[in-house]
């Protein structure tokens, strides 16, 4: 078999347009654009142009993104003060802070300062209970839910392929992730296994998969062999490999087996930002 290699940028495009057409009627409403604020420590070359890129996606459907730049010297209370000034700012209606923090910064007191009607990754705990807390996959996608996490299960929903009762495997147990994105299968009606470092026999996990997502950021950590024949494979992971990037899986190899792959890079990627921005136009409809 040779999979249908499932690209990002059409199921982008399409969330964007929708993001697009409700960000010109909320400018209407309210008078003025939908504005995102963006926290960073970040400052390398790479961690730059990826925060510029989030804000260019954000001025393609009309909203006005602006990056907060803070300095690796910050503290938890210097940071997590913006961010209650941001929170009260009424002209803001969605905030991201990049992670990772400084380390002299307590990632988990940051989380927990996180608006959660401003929260735009779906991070803090109020947002993170209501997704566990829904019943439905119906319901869960009137939320806001961490984007990678929305992305690889929709990007599996819309294979088309039946997911009831079917195996799944998720690779990666992060909150932003790996976590988030069992329980979006679970309401897909697949039966999850989430494995993690200490699981003792991927290979074996994998082979007995029909879904597999790959969330750990190692390179080709899911070796193509393992894959079931038909399996529909979403590969979340973004490695550096030499000049270019991979994912967590053996792209060639499993590709010979799988009947869905996405690629590294166009293929979570885009799909994860346009879920990021349908996130912030959620939180701005609210709060009119
Ligand atoms: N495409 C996108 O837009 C997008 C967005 C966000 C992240 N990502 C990528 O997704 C990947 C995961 O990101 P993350 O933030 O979730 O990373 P993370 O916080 O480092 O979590 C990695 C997870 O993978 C597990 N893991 C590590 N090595 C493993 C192994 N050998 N076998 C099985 N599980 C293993 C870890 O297990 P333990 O819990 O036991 O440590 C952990 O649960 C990264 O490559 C990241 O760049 C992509």
């Amino acid at each position: 078999m040779s999979a249908e290699i499932l690209k990002g940028a059409a199921l982008a495009a399409e969330i964007k347009e929708d993001a697009a057409r409700r960000t010109a009627a909320f400018k209407t409403r309210a008078g003025r654009p939908i504005r995102l604020a963006l926290i960073s420590a970040q400052a390398g070359a790479a961690a730059q142009s990826y925060l510029k890129a989030r804000v260019k996606a954000g001025q393609s459907v009309g909203i006005e993104a602006g990056i907060i730049p803070i300095g690796t010297d910050w503290t938890t209370e210097r940071l997590a003060a913006l961010i209650a000034g941001v929170a009260r700012d009424e002209t803001t209606d969605a905030l991201i802070v990049d992670f990772p923090l400084p380390e002299a910064i307590d990632a988990g007191k940051i989380r927990e300062a996180l608006p959660p009607k401003k929260d735009a990754e779906g991070l803090s705990p109020d947002s993170f209970g209501r997704l566990f807390l829904a019943k439905r996959y119906a319901e869960a996608r009137r939320l806001v839910v961490p984007p990678t996490a929305m992305a690889c299960a929709e990007l599996l929903r819309r294979t088309g392929i039946p997911l009831e009762g079917r195996r799944a495997l998720v690779v990666g147990r992060s909150p932003v992730v790996g976590r988030p994105a069992a329980h979006l299968l679970s309401l897909l009606g697949l039966t999850v296994t989430l494995a993690h470092s200490k699981t003792q026999d991927i290979e074996q996990e994998v082979r007995r998969a029909d879904a597999v997502v790959a969330a750990a950021g190692k390179a080709r950590l899911v070796r193509g062999a393992w894959i079931k024949p038909g399996a529909a494979v979403i590969d979340a992971g973004v490695n550096q490999d030499g000049e270019s990037l991979c994912g967590d899986v053996e792209f060639a190899a499993a590709a010979a087996n799988a009947s869905f792959i996405t690629p590294v890079p166009g293929g979570v990627g885009p799909v994860t930002t346009a879920c990021l921005l349908a996130n912030a136009v959620l939180l701005a409809e609210s709060r009119l």
